[in-house]
């Protein structure tokens, strides 16, 4: 079965990239706090490409396609592994969009990231039955989007 290769290549290739680099590995703390705040950034980027994705078939802009949903979900499960890895004290960049609250509600703000993990799993299990079962799953997951950033992403860009 490629896809489940592809998925397994996938989520490696991002864990190696975000979580290797831990922080607490690191000696200089300022690095440091703008890697991870860079970290964060990019696994983003990757959590709105893949939504995009799976939103699309959803919505019937593009047709449906198991295998992909799939791996766009094994990809917001890889952020959600790396993302709650990213936030050491005082990594807040000028650009960065990430609240100071986030460092108030730690455990609050872990929860929701183990949220992600855990419903897009579901999610990707899910696209192999089918777009209806997918459907539900899905909007759950995309449901933990916008209560994290309502709580503790403060937008700058566009
Ligand atoms: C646990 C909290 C949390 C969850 C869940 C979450 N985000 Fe985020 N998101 C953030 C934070 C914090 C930032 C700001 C990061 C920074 O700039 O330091 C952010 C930033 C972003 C950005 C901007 C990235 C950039 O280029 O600056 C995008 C796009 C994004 N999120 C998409 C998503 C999507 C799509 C989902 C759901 C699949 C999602 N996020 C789930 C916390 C979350």
């Amino acid at each position: 079965m490629p896809i489940r290769n592809n998925s397994k290549l996938f989520i490696i290739t991002a864990l190696m990239g975000f979580v290797i680099a831990l922080p607490g590995l690191r000696a200089d703390g300022a690095k440091t706090q703008k890697s991870a705040a860079h970290d964060r950034e990019e696994l983003m980027e990757m959590a709105g490409f893949a939504t995009k994705t799976a939103a699309k078939m959803v919505e019937g802009k593009t047709p449906w396609d198991g295998k992909k949903a799939e791996l766009a979900m094994r990809t917001l499960q890889a952020v959600g592994l790396a993302f709650g890895h990213k936030v050491p004290e005082g990594s807040i960049t000028e650009d960065s969009e990430a609240s100071p609250d986030i460092w108030k509600n730690m455990k609050d703000f872990q929860h929701q990231v183990s949220e992600l993990e855990s419903h897009s799993d579901k999610a990707a299990k899910a696209a192999r039955k089918g777009l209806d079962a997918f459907k539900p799953e899905f909007t759950a997951t995309v449901k933990y989007c916008k209560t994290c950033h309502k709580k503790y992403r403060i937008k700058k860009k566009s």
